[in-house]
């Protein structure tokens, strides 16, 4: 009896300790805004979010779709990470102006870069319509008044598993142009190398400007627009941060799933997460070669071979943490002292039970659908590259390569498939040329083919046939529209779950997962211990750059101007004395809690003023989408003080200063 009280108190106190755990939405920050102010925040609730007056969110966007930008002046000036802007980047580069390496920046605004396929969001308003939606109204026609006539875009996403449903009203700008970004070098520094980990020196940002119509209202590209007036963006505080300082992050986190039960944790950590690293390798090594052999091929698989790498390397922290934190089994036990608190509770008695009967179900299909994505769904199997759009110099290189990916991502899919799931067509032909490789060379070699590629019967059979299986395992979770590892019928589970948990556990500080909503989070800045007698320090320094620069390694081969400007201390006036020696602060940790798409997020002081950009986590902190464990989980900014730093002494391009607010 004393071991089950002592770890039914153990796993409270785990849960509802996390001082700065939470991803809280902004209509409702009211109910944090006591403790954000006891931790250094000066402002109000309405400062936050409002819709009567211009409030910090008119400020905050949702950039391309994926991650978060700022404005930073009253002309329209928006800062993101340079991850963020690297599709655009890769777009508007060629071998010829290759703005990927060299960087770029509009000496006026009749030098910026017009984007087409690029958009930014600001949220307007966001209204619970919980109520509305009990109360008879659709969906459909909640979204339709919402949109004014196609002035705005809305949507309705669930919080906690439907226990809520919020409408999201957006306004969104298609005039978005380049104003500057720093070479790769300065912008991607460290590459994957240095990605989800600390110590950190990457200048991670990109800048655009957003324009509008004469009316200051969105409209698509003319060179007739003006730039976008909106009623509030960021000061910029130079002043500097020391460890404990209040930080707040306001931005679109993407998903999290914190109170998954612990089997899905085990699923993650024992199938998934292993599955994916181990094709992901395979890619990534062929990839890597070909880019390695071409400087076309580096440019064309830039983007491809971030995004890949970006997740592979994730996931491999998020299980190491996740096994580190031991949350399978602390998860077990939370859900057991649950359940004996709902022994006496049919509405809650079973859920536990049901949710795990209803993740053997599925575990497989999910599975399948996840191999799926990674081998015979990737766009390089799918796609069918033509020379006459390749060209002939592209095509030789980018056909070999597709060639190792069809041999090794045919034969991942094959040997991993679970019984009884695989695409029938594969199967039948994998027999009847003897081997995943034989049949892979069989199907590229169609690729290879001049002639118009809807010809191609086979190939489209193929494709067919695994939209059919695709669909059949959709169905047989019930739906597609949920995110992660999810059924209708989970879904509907964990809404009483989850209900049940609020009830139960009524001191833990719940917030909703993250859904590519606006929300804020808060904390402060500081390090961490990272293992046994080693202690990371809350900030970088230039000195630090030029101690990684290797003119060998592509991505560690900072620009000659940088590399003699740190080695001269020649910072002018962005030398700040830190520890008792003159140097250029680059990034920093703070322990506010983000995850993908907070990319680009401003971090902002007590004040409400921008000390830095948001760009990544550590190494393991990586898990904090599943469990957050405040010891360890650190979000990585760029310090606002190298921004500008760059801007002037690498871009030349102090003009842009005459547009913002410095705080005084
Ligand atoms: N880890 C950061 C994020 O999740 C930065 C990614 C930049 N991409 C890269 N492959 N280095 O987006
Ligand atoms: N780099 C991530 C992004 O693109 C943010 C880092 C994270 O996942 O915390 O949004």
């Amino acid at each position: 009896m004393k071991r089950i009280i002592s770890t039914l108190c153990f796993a409270l106190l785990a849960l509802t300790s996390f001082a700065d755990e939470g991803m809280w939405l902004p209509s409702l920050i009211s109910s944090r805004i006591d403790d954000m102010r006891a931790k250094g925040f000066q402002l109000t609730a309405e400062d936050i979010y409002s819709i009567n007056q211009a409030s910090l969110k008119d400020a905050v966007m949702l950039f391309d779709d994926g991650c978060t930008a700022e404005l930073i002046s009253r002309d329209g000036l928006l800062i993101t990470n340079h991850h963020c802007g690297y599709d655009a980047i890769q777009r508007l580069s060629s071998v010829e102006h290759d703005y990927l390496t060299d960087g770029f920046w509009a000496m006026s605004r009749e030098e910026e870069l017009p984007n087409e396929n690029l958009n930014v969001k600001f949220l307007k308003r966001m209204e619970d319509v919980t109520e509305r939606l009990a109360a008879g109204e659709t969906p459909e026609q909640i979204i339709e008044e919402a949109c004014e006539n196609g002035r705005y875009k809305a949507s309705i996403e669930q919080m906690y598993y439907g226990n809520q449903q919020f409408l999201f009203v957006y306004e969104q700008f298609d005039d978005v142009r380049l104003v500057g970004t720093p070479p790769s070098s300065i912008g991607k520094f460290g590459g994957d190398t240095d990605n989800w980990a600390w110590p950190r020196h990457t200048g991670d940002f990109s800048m655009f400007r957003i324009y509008a119509d004469k009316d200051n209202r969105p409209a698509a590209y003319s060179p007739d627009n003006v730039p976008y007036r909106s009623a509030a963006h960021f000061k910029i505080s130079t002043k500097g941060i020391q460890e404990g300082d209040f930080t707040m992050i306001y931005g679109f986190p993407g998903s999290t799933q914190e109170y998954i039960i612990s089997d899905a944790v085990d699923y993650i950590v024992h199938r998934s997460d292993p599955m994916k690293i181990r094709v992901r390798t395979k890619r990534l090594d062929l990839i890597n070669a070909a880019q390695a052999k071409d400087p076309a091929m580096r440019i064309r698989y830039a983007a491809v071979n971030a995004s890949i790498a970006n997740a592979w390397k994730k996931w491999q922290g998020e299980a190491l943490g996740l096994e580190r934190l031991n949350t399978v089994q602390s998860k077990r036990e939370y859900e057991e002292a649950f359940e004996r608190w709902a022994a006496d509770k049919p509405e809650y008695r079973d859920v536990v039970k049901e949710l795990k009967k209803e993740y053997a179900r599925i575990f497989d299909i999910y599975f399948t659908l996840e191999l799926m994505s990674e081998t015979i769904r990737t766009s390089q199997l799918t796609n069918v590259y033509l020379r006459s759009e390749l060209g002939d110099e592209l095509f030789p290189q980018v056909q070999a390569l597709n060639r190792e990916l069809f041999r090794t991502l045919y034969r991942e899919y094959y040997d991993n498939c679970p019984e009884g799931y695989m695409v029938p067509l594969f199967a039948a032909k994998v027999e009847r040329f003897g081997s995943p490789e034989a049949y892979a060379e069989h199907m590229f070699s169609l690729t290879n083919r001049e002639d118009d590629v809807k010809e191609v019967e086979e190939l489209n059979a193929l494709l067919s046939d695994i939209k059919t299986t695709v669909g059949k395992l959709v169905e047989q979770l019930g739906t597609n529209s949920l995110r992660n590892l999810n059924s209708a019928r989970l879904n509907e589970l964990y809404t009483t779950y989850v209900k049940g948990l609020r009830e139960w556990d009524a001191e833990r500080a719940f917030y909703p997962d993250a859904n590519l909503t606006l929300r804020v989070a808060y904390g402060k800045v500081g390090g961490y211990h990272y293992a046994d007698a080693v202690y990371h320090k809350y900030y970088t320094t230039a000195e630090g750059i030029l101690a990684k620069d290797n003119p060998e390694i592509y991505d560690y081969n900072i620009p000659q101007r940088l590399r003699e400007i740190i080695a001269e201390k020649d910072y002018g006036r962005w030398g700040v004395e830190i520890d008792g020696r003159i140097t250029v602060p680059v990034c920093f940790l703070a322990d506010n809690h983000t995850t993908g798409g907070n990319s680009g997020s401003p971090v902002l002081n007590g004040r409400g003023e921008l000390i830095g950009v948001n760009f990544d986590r550590t190494w393991l902190s990586t898990m904090s989408d599943i469990a957050f464990d405040p010891a360890f989980c650190r979000n990585i900014a760029l310090d606002i003080r190298y921004v500008l730093f760059v801007i002037d002494r690498i871009g030349n391009a102090s003009y842009l200063f005459d547009e913002m607010d410095f705080a005084e």
